[in-house]
């Protein structure tokens, strides 16, 4: 592990007196982790200092073909005021897959999760208190040579900013209507969906205008080779409730190991569901939506944890699920995973990290 140099902030910021009006990831805390990697040295230069921009040349490789990759967890302050993290090993061995399948160099894990934490540490007064809120991670990767030739870099950046949040959606757990989306697809198979790959955010883009300027709040991905097999909705995994079964897309290549989506259906199976991964026709869905079969749907994603759908909408027609509000599966599931979350509800599984 390396040395971490830290430079601590003489400017601290005013943090934000209002916590029921925090949105998601507009305001920044006062200090950064960055380590440097440069090929042939490694990692290098780990160190913490104040929030600030830094500069990169309009020819980096990151800005003219997206070599980048992030993560996305959450720090969380319990009732007795200390501060936990939520399965952050996971999202670093994840982070290490998207690099490999982007050409980028293994992480120094040992060394971020100390800066990480470090980080933390430091900024800790910014991890919110009320109900719903936490302290939202973005640990970062980018190319940062200098050049318009197409090759992976061997210059890198590694950044972790931090942003206290709020709920993701303005309607909080508010069921929303869904766009299927039969035109754009979001990943192909052999490509970079299942990395969290900034440039998959990119191609998600023009579908989610054109869905909300049609008044839905997302869109659910088809599979990109037959637009037939439901894939993710928005920014999220999907699942489907059928009674006190969980049934949700199996992993193909294209879809996001979504860390919420493995948590979500190992609690589902420790709370007496079942579970079942496997590739979902979307015609099976909306006949089983139709017969009412299919009595919930819910997105889950580190951002929003939980998002249930009131009702999809394919080629001109409205498929609304049981009564269009919040089913007991989400609730439960979310009740418990948050519960797990902020350190109201036994950490059963073991996934807390204590600060
Ligand atoms: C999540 O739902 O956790 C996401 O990945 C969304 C994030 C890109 C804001």
């Amino acid at each position: 592990m390396q040395y971490i140099d830290v430079q601590v902030s003489l400017n601290l910021k005013q943090k934000p007196n209002d916590e029921s009006k925090l949105g998601f990831g507009a305001i920044f805390t006062d200090h950064m982790f960055m380590c440097d990697y440069t090929k042939g040295k490694g990692w290098h230069d780990a160190r913490i200092v104040p929030y600030g921009s830094f500069q990169v040349d309009p020819s980096c490789v990151v800005l003219h073909y997206s070599q980048s990759i992030f993560e996305g967890l959450k720090c969380y302050r319990r009732q007795d005021g200390g501060i936990q993290l939520f399965r952050p090993k996971d999202n670093f061995a994840r982070m290490n897959r998207s690099a490999k399948r982007m050409g980028m160099p293994e992480l120094d894990i040992d060394t971020f999760m100390e800066g990480l934490l470090q980080l933390l540490r430091l900024d800790k007064d910014w991890v919110p208190h009320n109900p719903g809120t936490s302290l939202y991670i973005r640990p970062t990767l980018i190319a940062t040579d200098n050049m318009l030739g197409v090759h992976a870099s061997h210059s890198y950046l590694f950044y972790i900013i931090l942003s206290p949040v709020g709920a993701y959606y303005s309607g909080g757990l508010a069921p929303n209507d869904i766009y299927v989306e039969d035109e754009y697809v979001r990943a192909v198979r052999g490509g970079i969906g299942e990395t969290k790959a900034g440039a998959n955010y990119a191609a998600s883009l023009l579908a989610g205008v054109y869905a909300e300027k049609k008044g839905f709040a997302q869109v659910l991905w088809l599979d990109g080779v037959e637009q037939r097999y439901v894939e993710e909705v928005g920014s999220m995994n999907i699942m489907f409730a059928y009674g006190n079964k969980v049934v949700t897309p199996k992993l193909s290549g294209s879809i996001l190991p979504g860390i919420t989506r493995d948590s979500v259906l190992k609690l589902a199976k420790h709370l007496g569901y079942e579970t079942v991964e496997e590739r979902l026709d979307i015609y099976d869905v909306l006949e089983d939506i139709q017969s009412g079969k299919l009595t919930e749907s819910f997105g889950t994603g580190t951002a929003a944890v939980i998002s249930p759908v009131k009702s999809f909408y394919y080629q001109d027609r409205s498929y609304q699920i049981g009564d269009g509000g919040i089913g007991p599966v989400a609730q439960k599931l979310y009740d418990t995973l948050t519960g797990i979350q902020y350190g109201i509800v036994e950490d059963i599984l073991g996934w807390i990290t204590e600060v």
